[in-house]
């Protein structure tokens, strides 16, 4: 009997906070007309005092499970992409667990920066098709404004927090009717690790650190990363481009947006663009950007989905998902 995952649920959260690009400009050498002309970013979320990942991802989860249906003892797997934890350890998704209010299942963080969604949504599909899971709860949850060197102007504008959500239960192929994540596709380059990092952590220098970006080198190796995540994955669920309804990319800037699309030979219009309302988000981009896809109809139930996501590392995924 071949088991599938299929989408259940989806939800999302963002803090209640915005902060606008004239409100940077207020505190740092910057411009609205920059920010927007160099990445499409109008304004972020940003947490707020006492505000953390797992608040926003349980947010996200709940509104994802009320929609699939399911009560929150009933799921068998939390997978949380988060690089932001609430503390080192435990798990984030342990805290996710905790204030659901369940104490069942399995529970861990996935840890792949802004690849960190397809990461975790490929884990869990392979949990759910093996049969080690039957309910899984996969989230992306980040409160990337608390790594935030807010001295350095080139990083401080780009990012923001938020969390979204999936629901997604292990179903029989024969009763899936075609829906379900069809195929996926990973990679990652540790020589690049030095690009995109925190200069901080437990086994180095003991602190969080800050942020450290060569924004033009990750720019660089992100269009074609992108590219080739979303083709390979589309490619292993058995379909061409041409087939994807709508193509959810990674939401760093608007113009690797653009040059990935057109790379693809993907109209403008099937592509899901939210980077001007929440900055990059990280982990939490792929899944706020499905949620907002959906929300507002243009996602339905039956059409292909492809996700690409490319982060530091540089680590990088996709997936095809038949909504
Ligand atoms: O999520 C993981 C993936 N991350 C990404 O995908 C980010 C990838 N990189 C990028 O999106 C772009 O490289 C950035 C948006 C980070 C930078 O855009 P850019 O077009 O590569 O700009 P740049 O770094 O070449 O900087 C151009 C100029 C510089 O001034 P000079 O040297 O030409 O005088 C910067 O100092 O823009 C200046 N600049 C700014 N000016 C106003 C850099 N940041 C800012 C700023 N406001 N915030």
């Amino acid at each position: 009997m071949s088991l599938r995952a299929v989408v259940r649920g989806w939800g999302a959260a963002v803090p209640e906070q915005v902060v606008s690009n004239d409100e940077l400009a207020a505190r740092m050498d910057t411009s609205d007309t920059w920010i927007r002309s160099r990445t499409g970013i109008r304004q972020r979320h940003v947490a707020g005092e006492g505000e953390y990942t797992s608040d926003l991802a349980v947010a996200a989860g709940r509104r994802a499970l009320e929609r699939a249906e399911i009560a929150p003892e009933a799921i068998d797997l939390i997978v949380v992409a988060t690089s932001t934890p609430d503390n080192t350890f435990p798990a984030t998704a342990t805290a996710v667990q905790r204030k659901l209010g369940s104490g069942v299942g399995i529970a861990f963080d996935v840890q792949a920066v802004c690849a960190g969604f397809p990461y975790a949504l490929t884990v869990a599909d392979q949990f759910l098709r093996l049969g080690q899971a039957s309910r899984a709860l996969v989230i992306g949850a980040e409160t990337f404004s608390r790594l935030m060197d807010w001295s350095d102007r080139g990083t401080a504008v780009l990012f923001g927090d938020g969390a979204g959500a999936l629901v997604l239960t292990a179903e029989r192929e024969a009763d899936a009717h075609g829906r379900g994540v069809l195929g996926t596709h990973l990679g990652a380059d540790g020589r690049h690790y030095d690009d995109l990092f925190v200069d901080g952590g437990p086994s180095t220098t003991g602190t969080t650190g800050h942020l450290r970006m060569n924004g033009q080198e990750v720019f660089r190796h992100a269009v074609a990363a992108l590219a080739t995540s979303v083709t390979e994955a589309v490619a292993r669920a058995g379909f061409g481009l041409a087939d994807v309804d709508w193509v959810v990319p990674h939401q760093a800037n608007k113009r690797i947006i653009d040059a990935v699309g057109k790379r693809l030979g993907v109209a403008p219009e099937k592509v899901v663009v939210t980077v001007d309302r929440h900055a990059n988000t990280s982990a939490a981009s792929i899944p706020l950007a499905l949620d907002v896809a959906a929300g507002d109809g243009r996602l339905r139930e039956g059409d292909l989905v492809a996700l690409t996501a490319m982060g530091g590392g540089f680590t990088w995924g996709g997936a095809a998902v038949r909504w």
